[in-house]
């Protein structure tokens, strides 16, 4: 008898998700099934209802996501049915040219699927009651009561972490933190400027302090996700609709500007902030994204000067290495989590999660199962 379940369906573009029973097909090869217990509403889901990310449909969206091992397919090793996992949205095949070289975030494999939405092998692991194929976000799709991924996506985790906390790791907390650590090359006493103070960018200014940042400038539009900023750790709020950011950044260092600027805002004006932020031979990590056909202006002058410009996804992620280092960072009080939890939803109140999303009034909504 096949696996029934629960899940959140997008249907359409800027419809609302619909709670569908589906169900899950066989395990095959190294599929995991996991039971997920707690998944994030993360600005990329958003933008795949909203259609500026294009996937193909009907689809379960979700891809910050933790849970319990509950089957293991015929060659799925190193896992054991009970273990607690936070699931990653980026299996990589490990031989391929970009594997070989350290970046995983660029596996052929990786890439030649995440497009479809399909499993890790090409082909799909749940369907609608009609029969049809569901696509599954990002390798995840774990708006759903449980999920099928590769036995390297699930990354076991102290037990001790509650699965709310814990699935923000599986992307924000992973994105901002890692882009500080892994990507940016900050230095002890280096002055931070983080734009954008959702999840991503609250991340980020934590993962700035991690690194051993002096000043950590965050900006924002909204003064209460300042406030949640200078609780992990920011030193300077920044309302970027009151003031010129980039003219404190100079202000608090002799004239250059910023050592290193990561924007989490996603939007052309964070875009040309971290450019105008900088200081000359500074670094600027953009982890923000907007619509793929948008053209983004910058001023050339502000591009002058020695400066780095990286786009980065993931944070750098080792998933393996990271995950249960963030976890145990989170139980060892050093990394904060219950701040960016903004409410714990229901499944079926997925569409409010979302649009509370984009009147910007959460950092994060919780999906509890
Ligand atoms: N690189 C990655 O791997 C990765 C992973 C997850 C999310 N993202 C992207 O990172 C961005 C942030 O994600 P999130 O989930 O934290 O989103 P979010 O919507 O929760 O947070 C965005 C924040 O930026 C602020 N903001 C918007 N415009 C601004 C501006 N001009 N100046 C300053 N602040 C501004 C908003 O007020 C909000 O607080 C999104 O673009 C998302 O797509 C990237
Ligand atoms: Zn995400
Ligand atoms: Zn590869």
């Amino acid at each position: 008898m096949p696996l029934e379940y629960h899940a959140a369906v997008l249907h359409e573009v800027e419809t609302p998700m619909t709670v569908e029973t589906v169900t899950a097909t066989e395990l095959r090869g190294d599929d995991v099934l996991v039971r997920i217990k707690a998944a994030g509403l993360c600005h990329t889901d958003l933008e795949v209802i909203t259609g500026s990310l294009r996937y193909p449909l009907p689809i379960v969206l979700g891809h910050e996501a933790a849970g319990i091992v509950e089957a293991l397919g015929p060659q799925a090793r190193a896992l054991a049915v009970g273990d607690h996992v936070i699931l990653s949205w980026n299996p990589h095949c490990g031989h391929c040219f970009y594997c070989d070289r350290n970046q995983p975030i660029l596996c052929e494999t990786y890439l030649a699927h995440g497009p479809g939405a399909v499993a890790f092998d090409g082909t799909t692991r749940a369907r609608l009651a009609d029969g049809r194929d569901l696509k599954q976000l990002m390798f995840l799709g774990a708006f759903s009561e449980y999920a099928i991924v590769a036995a390297h996506q699930a990354i076991v985790v102290p037990r001790d972490i509650p699965f709310d906390r814990a699935c923000l790791i599986g992307c924000g907390v992973m994105t901002g933190v890692g882009a500080a650590l892994n990507i940016a090359e900050i230095g002890w006493g280096d002055t931070v400027m983080v734009i954008g103070c959702g999840a991503v960018g609250l991340a980020a200014v934590q993962g700035a302090g991690l690194a051993g940042a002096g000043a950590i400038i965050a900006v924002d539009l909204d003064p209460a996700k300042l406030d949640l900023a200078a609780k992990v750790g920011a030193t300077h709020r920044v309302d970027a609709r009151a003031v010129d950011a980039a003219a404190i950044a100079r202000a608090q260092t002799g004239g250059r500007g910023a050592d290193v600027v990561l924007e989490a805002a996603g939007s052309p004006a964070g875009f040309r902030l971290s450019a105008e932020a900088v200081r000359p031979g500074g670094e600027i990590i953009w982890l923000g994204k907007t619509d793929i056909a948008d053209d983004v202006a910058l001023r050339w002058g502000s591009l002058m000067g020695e400066k780095r410009i990286r786009r980065s996804s993931y944070g750098g992620a080792r998933p393996a290495r990271d995950f249960p280092l963030l976890a145990q960072s989170y139980l060892d009080g050093t990394l904060r989590l219950d701040e960016l939890i903004s409410r714990r939803i229901r499944l079926d109140e997925i569409n409010e999660g979302f649009a509370a999303l984009r009147r910007g009034e959460t950092i994060r909504s919780v999906v509890m199962f």
